[in-house]
């Protein structure tokens, strides 16, 4: 029998939490994914596991994919979701399913933000981020069901390429408005938290929120983001605060992000937050930004230019 259903199976954060589960576990999982195309790329990885199509935004198929299993973890893509609508549906069906003995919610709230800070145009879909997980929460936890919030008060490192790649491969420029000071985490220590959530007896975490940072050295404005690529990437990489700029390198994307980044940055300009989750729960400190920059580093090298 399936214990643990895993959506998000091939994300950041699912994809390193169903690595790290697999060895010990594989026949008890139930990796979730939205395209047949991830099913069949889930099976191939993991053939002792339970792997199955489930689409978040259907009702019936959350009932589905959680049917029967004991722990649920449960993320949402960003920037494209009805969360809301999502959530009410896990509730019911973790209400209707009995042998539910925790979900295990990822969240994206910061300490700072209080429900008045997310404006009203913010909640209305697509909503942002910030409010997503923030009513996310709230629903939860009206719902009075056994639920662990995973909630990294950090940005992942692993964003940066999406964020930032294109301009350092082709500009030697990392380009992001609206620079502030936060905490970054390299999102393999999420995932093993999560491992050890759901792999722990229920009621050591059940109705607790863990908030997780990365290592407390390794907090950054965008301008020392672009000092640290510099440094161990071995080439001057220049930064650039320019919104024009960002636009063309992101396209269409550009857009949520930078509604995103620059009210983020009107509420925190220097967050310099640290929790000693990780260490606690894995017992070492959380990888260092300068390490997951140096393993990732092929994907920031320079457009090489055939000569001639
Ligand atoms: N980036 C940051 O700095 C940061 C900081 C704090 C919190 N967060 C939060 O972290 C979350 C993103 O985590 P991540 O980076 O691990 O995500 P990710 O890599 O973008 O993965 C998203 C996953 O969602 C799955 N998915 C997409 N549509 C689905 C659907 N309809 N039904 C079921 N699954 C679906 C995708 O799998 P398939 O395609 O296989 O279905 C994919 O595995 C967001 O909620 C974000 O707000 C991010």
């Amino acid at each position: 029998m399936a214990k643990i259903v895993v959506f998000g199976s091939r994300g950041n954060i699912g994809g390193h939490l169903v690595e790290t589960l697999y060895p010990q576990m594989g026949q008890e999982l139930r990796l979730i994914s939205s395209s047949q195309e991830g099913v069949s790329d889930l099976s191939a990885r993991y053939p002792n596991a339970d792997t199955r199509y489930g689409d978040l935004s259907s009702p019936e198929s959350i009932q589905a994919a959680i049917k029967d299993a004991e722990r649920v973890f449960v993320m949402y893509p960003d920037f494209e979701f009805d969360e809301e609508a999502s959530t009410l549906a896990m509730i019911q069906a973790v209400r209707d399913t009995p042998t539910i003995k925790q979900v295990v919610r990822l969240l994206g709230v910061v300490s700072l933000v209080e429900e008045d800070d997310i404006p009203l145009s913010f909640r209305q879909q697509p909503a942002m981020p910030c409010w997503v997980h923030f009513r996310g929460r709230q629903l939860w936890r009206q719902s009075g069901l056994p639920v662990t919030f995973i909630n990294p008060w950090s940005w992942y490192m692993q964003s940066l390429p999406w964020l930032a790649a294109r301009g350092v491969v082709e500009q030697d420029t990392f380009c992001l408005p609206f620079s502030h000071t936060l905490p970054y985490i390299d999102t393999r220590d999420i995932s093993e938290v999560a491992a050890k959530v759901l792999t722990e007896p229920v009621e050591k975490y059940v109705n607790e929120e863990l908030a997780l940072t990365g290592h407390e050295d390794d907090c950054f404005s965008f301008e020392e983001l672009a000092e640290q690529f510099s440094e161990h990437l071995e080439r001057e990489i220049s930064y650039s605060g320019s919104i024009s700029l960002f636009e063309q390198l992101l396209g269409e994307g550009a857009a949520p992000l930078l509604k995103y980044i620059g009210w983020e940055q009107s509420i925190v300009k220097e967050y310099r937050a640290h929790t000693d989750t990780v260490e606690r729960l894995l017992g070492r400190q959380p990888r260092r930004f300068a390490d997951w920059l140096r393993q990732t580093r092929e994907q920031f090298a320079p457009l090489m230019v055939e000569a001639g």
